[in-house]
């Protein structure tokens, strides 16, 4: 489907062009009518012409016959333009039979890597791998449902100088009690505990040395211990994912490791382009426009003095993978913004090595901090960073003592969580306390830094997860009330087109057919804030028309046709908040 804004965006461009070819119709929401296009303006100043006479011109050649029942020319040259209901009604109606709400299918699927989570092997995750986990997630689901051939890669770190000092005090503590240690997700202490012995003693850090040497040339104990800190680091990783609800499995770890054989390739293949040069004892590439803070080119390491090779080099051997085994026109990367400069530069690299053609795109979706109420990086109270796994633990928590407590305002006390038939007090606790730290994350702008703040997090108003749950959970109560039902991932029993005749139908009407568009946008700039955006003022343009329109009157067509908007917002609240990897609640 196309949205009714889209439509008729399509005819002024067809208008406008007569005049000037590719003019802007400037054409933005208003309050005077439905939308109003200001392009005239503009356009009579480049052409030295009056603007209300170019904007005539352009209504005697604008056709919108069935789409607009008014179209007028106000001002100094602006065009306002109003929806004919019957249209608006007909687009709901398509809408409704739809199972996939009007949403079409990418008519030049992509295949796409969507590179994610990414946490390190015997090291604890914390917040800033709740945003990569989230954010990729929900880029995954959106970017699948438009037809897409998404593949999720999670670059774990599981590969580098510090498996020397891990495999060692693996070694010293024992491999049953270091594989209970990491599955319960005691990470911090065991990457600690090795630290410590690394610092403090000279013989270990001898022994840590040596094993890098023998992992490195694939000793078959050491790699059998190396694989065991893996195994044991991902089975935690994974109690987190299903706690989350991500849909990562095990088929998407392709770790640092797996790039390790592909290294000495990347460093010849720039050698032989003639692009490696050699700066302080190390193997480098200067790519143009990267400069420090004296002004001096950048480098980017691919191989260190002493022979090892970094991170840098490990990405480009990603990228060559990616395109060349994946075959992938597209490369996102959700990693937070430090690491900014390195991705450029690694994309910067791919290009010059002819590992990036012109036609694969390669995307930094970056993502600020999650900041404590003290406005600085998410802390513990004894200072240590956030445990994910016991930041999720709480939100369920937190969340059924909301639900219980808001039970108790609501009925003085008499509400009961759990009939016959209802999800018990726990699913729906887990439904809302992860929702709920999802949607924080999602609903700002991933640029930016928020603040993790409990109370505003998990409330019941506002740009909330709990509120948007809730008011898909009240649409469908009306259902129960109404005795009607409905399958929120089934074309609709009742495709009418809807009246619209009160003021609140229409807008209803209007937002609703704005979701196509919507997700658009979302996918343009890679911002689930936009569509959490839309998805808090569809509900609140609900709570607007159904407060001044009741649903279940006995008019049967009115009743038809007010169920049916009610429905279309369930399902497009059910849709969005499940693209955002949040679970809708039919109950609550
Ligand atoms: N493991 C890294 C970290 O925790 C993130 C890896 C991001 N992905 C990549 N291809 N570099 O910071």
């Amino acid at each position: 489907m196309i949205s009714p804004s889209a439509e008729v965006a399509a005819r002024l461009h067809a208008a406008f062009d007569v005049i000037e070819a590719g003019a802007d119709p400037v054409l933005k929401p208003s309050d005077r009518a439905d939308l109003q296009a200001n392009g005239a303006l503009p356009l009579a100043k480049r052409l030295g012409r009056d603007a209300r006479e170019v904007a005539a011109e352009v209504l005697e050649r604008l056709d919108l016959a069935g789409i607009c029942d008014q179209v007028e020319l106000s001002g100094p040259g602006f065009i306002n333009l109003t929806f004919a209901d019957s249209y608006l009604a007909e687009q709901l109606a398509a809408m409704a039979r739809d199972a996939r709400l009007g949403i079409g299918r990418a008519e030049h699927p992509e295949t796409i890597v969507v590179d994610y989570s990414a946490p390190n092997v015997a090291k604890e995750m914390h917040v800033g791998h709740l945003r990569t986990t989230v954010i990729g997630d929900c880029l995954v689901r959106i970017l699948d449902f438009l037809g897409h051939d998404v593949r999720r890669q999670n670059h774990i770190g599981d590969w580098g100088t510090p498996f020397g000092m891990l495999i060692e005090h693996l070694i010293d503590v024992g491999e049953k009690e270091a594989a209970h240690e990491l599955s319960v997700g005691d990470l911090n202490r065991f990457y600690q505990a090795a630290r410590a012995s690394f610092e403090a003693n000279e013989d270990f850090r001898n022994r840590s040395r040596r094993r890098v040497v023998l992992l490195q040339s694939g000793d078959p104990e050491t790699r059998r211990l190396w694989r065991l800190l893996v195994d044991e680091s991902v089975r935690y990783f994974d109690v987190v994912y299903e706690k989350l609800g991500v849909l990562l499995t095990d088929d998407d770890i392709v770790g640092e490791s797996f790039y390790n054989p592909m290294l000495p390739d990347v460093v010849s293949d720039l050698a032989a382009k003639g692009l490696l040069i050699e700066h302080e004892g190390a193997k480098c590439v200067f790519p143009a426009g990267f400069t420090n803070r004296k002004g001096e080119p950048l480098p980017l390491i691919v191989q260190k003095s002493d022979g090892g090779y970094g991170y840098a080099a490990t990405d480009l051997a990603a990228i060559r993978d990616r395109v060349n085994r994946i075959g992938a026109t597209r490369l996102l990367y959700v990693v937070g913004t430090p690491q900014s400069q390195h991705l450029q530069m690694c994309f910067a690299v791919a290009r010059m090595a002819g590992w990036l053609p012109d036609n694969v795109s390669a995307v930094h979706v970056g993502f600020g901090n999650v900041l404590g109420p003290d406005g600085r990086m998410l802390k513990t109270r004894s200072g240590e960073s956030v445990k994910l796994v016991d930041l999720l633990d709480e939100a369920i928590q937190r969340a059924a003592s909301a639900i219980l407590s808001r039970g108790e305002e609501e009925s003085g006390g008499a509400r009961h969580i759990a009939g016959e038939g209802e999800p018990a007090l726990s699913s729906v606790a887990r439904m809302v306390g992860i929702g709920a730290v999802k949607y924080a994350d999602l609903s700002t702008d991933r640029t930016r830094d928020y603040v993790f703040d409990w109370d505003r997090m998990l409330a019941f108003e506002g740009n909330t997860g709990p509120y948007l749950q809730y008011a898909h959970a009240r649409i469908c109560s009306i259902f129960r009330r109404g005795k009607e039902s409905f399958d929120r991932g089934a074309p609709s029993a009742i495709p009418i087109p809807p009246k619209l005749g009160h003021p609140q139908e229409r807008a209803l009407g209007i937002a609703l057919l704005r979701l196509v568009d919507v997700l658009d946008e979302t996918i343009a700039t890679y911002s689930p804030h936009k569509l959490s955006t839309y998805l808090y003022s569809l509900a609140t343009t609900f709570t607007d028309f159904y407060e001044h329109c009741r649903v279940l009157v006995d008019d049967e067509v009115l009743r038809r046709s007010r169920l049916l908007l009610s429905e279309l917002t369930a399902r497009v609240l059910a849709l969005g908040l499940g693209l955002l990897g949040i679970e809708a609640p039919e109950r609550m």
